[in-house]
């Protein structure tokens, strides 16, 4: 489970533009390099320890990263930046099978990430677990489209990242037993999708699925395998269940009923989609998110609520939060 500690707004950068809330692209450009406001880092610091504590006593065993200076500007040949945070393990991480792989990142401020991750990394390598990485990347400009605009309504999506070198992010991936569900974005572009797909061999298939989302940038509130043959939804940019889910209970995520006046930086308000399936029937879900705590119910899980909207602040959720480092259970394969 990812941590707080240090977070910062990070350098401002063409590629952030297209991910950002509308409303906060100024606030970036405005604090690059600062800090996040203490006190909501604070909140989302003891909703992260809360979480903690729930886990361990669902029988989860719970690590954490180490913190790393988030801004102390680092440099290649070509640039300079400062990080971010160390939050979001499921963004820079992985996790396949026996495999671990540290991601080739779109976005210079979060370059040196995985380094909070390397003790754990070193750990799980001596326990057996195989450690990889994607091709170190440039970062240079012309990975990026420097003209890139808010798409007009109706026009297709237009994404910042060129197919220079290969970038992806974890979270633009789903892991479903033997398949992967993966999604270009505004950080994962198809260079990196086939530089994944040649590293994990014929042993997994990965499917490519486009959504109708102009901001694209992580799959996990867009679409949610959640149990075989169960799975949850955006109804507003899944128009069309993929052909792959054939014969699967498909479930429309509610509404979301975050307060306009709640920070949401980095994300939409479908972060409520973000929750963390513990195995088929428990999921981790936002204590005041009622609507998904109902629908859940009414689809035969048994939500188990938690404090995480401050968290939420930060461009996360239960998912985002946590990386699922080893699960109990065959890899199977439930797509057609
Ligand atoms: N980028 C995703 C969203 O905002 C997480 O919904």
């Amino acid at each position: 489970m990812g941590i707080v500690d240090g977070a910062s707004f990070p350098q401002w950068h063409t590629a952030l533009e297209p991910v950002l809330p509308e409303n906060q692209r100024a606030t970036f450009r405005q604090q690059a390099g600062r800090p996040f406001p203490p006190e909501l880092v604070q909140a989302a610091h003891d909703e992260l320890e809360g979480f903690v504590q729930l886990l361990r006593s669902e029988g989860v065993t719970v690590r954490r990263p180490e913190p790393i200076p988030q801004r102390q500007p680092y440099s290649t040949l070509d640039w300079t930046s400062t990080g971010m945070y160390a939050a979001m393990p499921r963004d820079v991480l992985l996790v396949v099978g026996e495999e671990i792989i540290e991601c080739p990142l779109a976005w210079r401020s979060r370059y040196f990430e995985t380094l909070a991750y390397r003790p754990l990394l070193k750990e799980y390598f001596h326990g057996g677990a195989r450690w990889s990485s994607g091709p170190k990347p440039e970062l240079v400009d012309a990975q990026y489209d420097p003209a890139w605009t808010d798409p007009a309504p109706g026009e297709p999506t237009h994404l910042v990242v060129t197919e220079f070198e290969p970038t992806f992010d974890a979270a633009d991936f789903t892991r479903c037993g033997r398949d992967i569900i993966a999604q270009k974005s505004h950080v994962t572009n198809a260079f990196g999708i086939e530089w994944l797909r040649r590293h994990l061999g014929d042993r997994y298939r990965i499917h490519v699925l486009e959504f109708d989302d102009p901001h694209p940038m992580h799959i996990d509130a867009t679409l949610v395998p959640m149990a075989p043959g169960k799975l949850l939804i955006n109804p507003e940019r899944v128009r069309k269940v993929p052909e792959i889910f054939r014969g699967w209970d498909v479930f429309h995520a509610p509404t979301p009923i975050i307060p306009d006046s709640h920070p949401l930086y980095l994300t939409s308000k479908w972060i409520t989609m973000n929750i963390l399936m513990l195995d088929e029937h428990r999921v981790v879900v936002e204590r005041q998110d009622a609507p998904m705590i109902d629908a859940l119910k009414k689809w035969g899980f048994t939500p188990i609520p938690c404090d995480f909207r401050h968290f939420n602040s930060f461009g996360g959720s239960f998912h985002c939060a946590t990386l699922d480092v080893r699960r109990r259970g065959a890899l199977d394969s439930y797509l057609d």
